[in-house]
């Protein structure tokens, strides 16, 4: 059986997304270099399983999974926002923080609410991508710090944007446009160093 390293600009890698903004994110930075599929692309409607308590191991349960079932070359990602003074809180759990009431406005409330008496306000997004490559697995981490601010800003993004200061800006990351946004996330950064790994294998 081929290598994917032998045969790179020939072979299909798989996104386990089917989130279409990420999935425009990435073909963008990975150019026609790469087919690039979204789980929709081969019909795949699994619930993709993610039990893991940390970012790297659903990322990785994620992008095996895929491999493992379907024996197609994957990466898959995972997002936290991690707050210093809730060690580290929301993280693993960000997307189901206010439990069955969950979601970004009320995830952002509590949030809110248990930093009310609080003065460190430091923060960060981090992502962690799985690539799985012939079974072996690569990961990479993007990592954007900044602070919690008092109250919503801004209506672009999506999550925590309207709470979330980069350091980098004065604009919350919902009152920056979407491609300033890339430039500085954690998404932005994890999906730079995934890029950049995978341009070593490209065919002349
Ligand atoms: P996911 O792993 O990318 O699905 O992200 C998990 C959760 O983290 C999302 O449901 C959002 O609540 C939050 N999140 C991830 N990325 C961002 C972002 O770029 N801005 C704001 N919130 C985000």
């Amino acid at each position: 059986m081929p290598r994917f390293t032998d045969y790179f600009s020939e072979m299909k890698l798989v996104f386990a997304t089917n989130n279409q903004h990420k999935l425009q994110e990435i073909k963008h930075l990975l150019g026609d270099s790469i087919e690039l599929l979204c789980l929709n692309d081969f019909n795949c409607t699994d619930e993709i399983p993610e039990n893991q308590e940390t970012l790297e191991g659903n990322a990785s349960e994620k992008s095996f999974y895929i491999f493992n079932k379907y024996g197609l070359n994957c990466f898959a990602d995972d997002t936290g926002l991690e707050i210093e003074s809730l060690n580290g809180e929301p993280g693993v759990y960000s997307a189901r923080y206010a439990g069955d009431a969950r979601s970004a406005e009320n995830n952002m409330n509590l949030v809110l609410e248990k930093l009310s008496e609080i003065k460190n306000r430091n923060a960060r997004f981090r992502t962690v991508i799985s690539l799985v490559i012939d079974g072996q697995e690569t990961q990479f981490e993007g990592v954007v710090s900044g602070l919690i601010l008092e109250e919503k800003r801004g209506t672009t993004g999506f999550g925590y944007d309207p709470i979330f200061k980069p350091d980098e800006s004065h604009l919350s990351f919902a009152e920056m446009p979407m491609s300033e946004k890339s430039k500085i996330s954690h998404r932005g950064r994890a999906v730079q160093k995934l890029v950049e790994y995978l341009s070593q294998f490209k065919t002349a």
